[in-house]
């Protein structure tokens, strides 16, 4: 089986992130051929500084490192270093209905949000699709919010196939649906572009300040607190067993203890859970030279990967 996903180094892990698609795509490192890459030419359409996006393109792979991932195992590879992709994403785009992008709810969102409206950031879906496509990759873990985009690529593929003949395989997303959305301290999904994160490498004093943050209805102090849409339940089931989330949803049902308390169990949980990951990340910042070769070695694995597929498609296409 082969796993392919992709983040974009556009800011530093959250636990949306985190829970969303990180820990669930290194878990598939154990089952089967993993591929990650730190998607640069897609964060080019909303990030354009140039110290910014390299300085972000190292954070994230020392991030995925410091999660668990095994570069024995796993490819880790910038996306920007097999840019075939980018070939592919052309000839993908001329099987691309333009109404398929159109009806794309990531690009009127960022349009909402005030991202001005390239046209990079409108055909950002075919790239993916390139990205997913070159690598024939069969399983992609993804957030919920990315439901879309791999519909979209599996259309394109299916389109493509018609049109030249069996290129592609056909992905699968794997959504996990009880962390499908992460909320963030406002209760909107966790998202660096809304400011409501808790970032897992921050400092343990401002990850408590961003939990005492969270929104919390009036309930007083004594009377029992709704468990359902709790922003507090939910990150905390995340970061505890099932038995502690029981005690934790069982004591909100009591009543007796005001947010306050709960708020800073949350924090300590949240620094408990990932203090391993964090000092695997600290020790990794003193070895940069380290990073770069794995995102090199993962270069060099990832173009002997993509190099058939894409001679495949052009051949098909007429292009050889
Ligand atoms: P952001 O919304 O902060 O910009 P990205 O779009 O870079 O995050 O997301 C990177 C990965 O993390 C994607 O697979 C996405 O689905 C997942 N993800 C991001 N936010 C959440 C969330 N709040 N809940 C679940 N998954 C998320
Ligand atoms: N669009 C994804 C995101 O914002 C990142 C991404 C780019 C990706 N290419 C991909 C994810 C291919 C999975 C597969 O999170």
């Amino acid at each position: 089986m082969r796993i392919l996903s992709g983040i974009q180094p556009s800011g530093s892990l959250h636990l949306g992130n985190y829970f969303g698609m990180m820990q669930r795509a290194i878990s598939w490192q154990e089952k089967g051929e993993a591929i990650y890459f730190i998607a640069d030419y897609h964060a080019l359409t909303s990030l354009q500084d140039p110290s910014s996006l390299r300085r972000n393109v190292l954070e994230v792979a020392r991030a995925f490192l410091a999660c668990g991932l095994d570069p024995d195992r796993a490819t880790l590879f910038r996306q920007s270093d097999v840019p075939w992709v980018v070939e592919l994403a052309w000839l993908l785009s001329c099987c691309t209905p333009v109404g398929l992008l159109e009806r794309c709810h990531s690009y009127k969102d960022k349009i909402a949000r005030g991202l001005p409206a390239s046209h990079a950031l409108f055909s950002y879906p075919v790239l993916m699709a390139a990205d997913i496509l070159l690598y024939q990759a069969e399983m992609v873990p993804v957030g919920k919010d990315q439901k879309q985009h791999l519909e979209i690529t599996r259309d394109i593929a299916a389109k493509f196939n018609q049109r030249f003949g069996p290129v592609f395989r056909i992905p699968e997303p794997d959504i996990q649906p009880d962390v499908a959305v992460v909320p963030g301290i406002d209760g909107q999904k966790m998202s660096k572009s809304y400011g409501n994160t808790v970032e897992i490498f921050a400092d343990p004093e401002e990850i408590t300040t961003r939990v005492m943050a969270i929104k919390t209805d009036s309930t007083p102090v004594e009377a029992p607190k709704p468990v359902e849409g709790s922003i507090l339940a939910s990150l905390y089931k995340l970061v505890s067993s099932p038995e502690e989330y029981q005690e934790w949803v069982a004591s909100m049902r009591r009543g007796g203890i005001g947010y306050a308390t709960y708020k800073k169990e949350l924090a300590a949980k949240i620094l408990g859970y990932f203090a391993p990951i964090r000092e695997r990340y600290r020790q990794l910042g003193e070895k940069p030279s380290y990073v770069e070769e794995v995102l090199a070695q993962g270069a060099e694995r990832a173009r002997k990967l993509a190099r058939p597929t894409l001679e495949m498609a052009r051949r098909a296409a007429g292009l050889d």
